[in-house]
């Protein structure tokens, strides 16, 4: 009898699941591209190391230089992205949090991606309601697989999803990871910033046992690294060496004023100084990620 009324249950929820899929209310499923993107999460729990740079302008650079299609995904609910590119990024678009509070319809990021003057390089909008969104996520049952299924068809239609994710560990930033298939890690030469990277290795030991057995650590990116600095930057070098090796990106961003300027100027840093320093590091970085694909 408990078995009885058990499949019963089952066989009740299951029909209720593919209503739910089938449901009047549900928008068209979008068709499915020929691509299949590589997702990078930029992530660290330290604010201010250069995530949002990293992310912007690796994301172009990639389309700009390699014709890749890339879409870049604004997790922050402070809108970084979008301030550092707001002269390119064209009207448009729709929410991030509705996406991801969606309730199991199948909604996907495609659906509200905007358009750059960056060819090739589409975004997600500056989203005022994900700050919210990412207290409603708490009370969902999967809620760390959210991000992840909106980005099927999604990642059908690029070549690689960069996502720029907050400073914290939170609901947003554990989608973006449970989502990514690698996970580039920015860190300037301060302690406080390495304790951050060590922070999320962990939580990347964690999350690859029980949430997603693929993800993988593309790197540690040195950022913010003071060249008139030697002696500091030597200890500090010696220690991230010593204790990440392999793992340190082979490419360095220097401190290079070109780059705040570029963020405030809400343009990429190749349009902004394509001469500068900043510049051609993360034209290198660009480089060197496509060649670990
Ligand atoms: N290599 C660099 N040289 C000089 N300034 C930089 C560099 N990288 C980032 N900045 C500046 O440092 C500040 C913080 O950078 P950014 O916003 O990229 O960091 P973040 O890690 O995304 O911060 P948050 O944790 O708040 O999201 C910005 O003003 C940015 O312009
Ligand atoms: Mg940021």
């Amino acid at each position: 009898m408990r078995a009885l009324l058990k499949s019963g249950l089952r066989r009740f929820a299951h029909a209720l699941g593919e209503n739910e899929q089938t449901s009047v209310h549900s928008p068209p499923r979008l068709p499915a591209g020929d691509r299949r993107a590589t997702v990078l999460a930029v992530a660290t729990q330290k604010g201010g190391v250069g995530k949002t740079t990293t992310s912007v302008n690796l994301a172009s650079a990639l389309a700009r230089f390699h014709g890749k299609r890339v879409l870049l995904v604004d997790l922050d609910p402070q809108g970084h992205v979008n301030t550092a590119l707001q002269q390119v990024v064209h009207k448009g678009g729709g929410r991030l949090s509705d996406v991801l509070t969606d309730d199991g319809t199948g909604r996907e990021v495609l659906e509200i991606v905007t358009a750059t003057g960056i060819p090739g390089l589409d975004v997600t909008p500056v989203d005022p309601r994900l700050g919210a969104a990412e207290d409603l996520l708490g009370t969902r049952i999967g809620k760390e697989f959210i991000l992840r299924d909106a980005l099927k068809i999604t990642r059908t239609h690029y070549d690689v999803i960069v996502i720029d994710c907050p400073p914290n560990l939170g609901n947003l930033s554990l989608n973006g990871l449970v989502a990514a298939d690698r996970v580039l890690i920015p860190c300037d030469p301060s302690p406080l910033a390495l304790s951050g990277a060590q922070a999320l290795l962990s939580a990347i030991g964690q999350i690859s046992r029980l949430l997603n057995p693929d993800i993988d650590v593309l790197g540690l990116l040195m950022t913010r690294v003071d060249g008139r600095n030697v002696t500091l930057n030597q200890a500090i070098m010696a220690e991230v060496e010593e204790s990440y090796g392999d793992a340190v990106v082979p490419v360095q961003i220097g401190i290079n004023s070109d780059l705040a300027k570029a963020q405030h100027a809400g343009r990429d840093v190749f349009e902004f100084a394509p001469d500068s320093r900043g510049a051609t590091q993360y034209r290198d970085l660009a480089t060197w990620v496509v060649h670990q694909a």
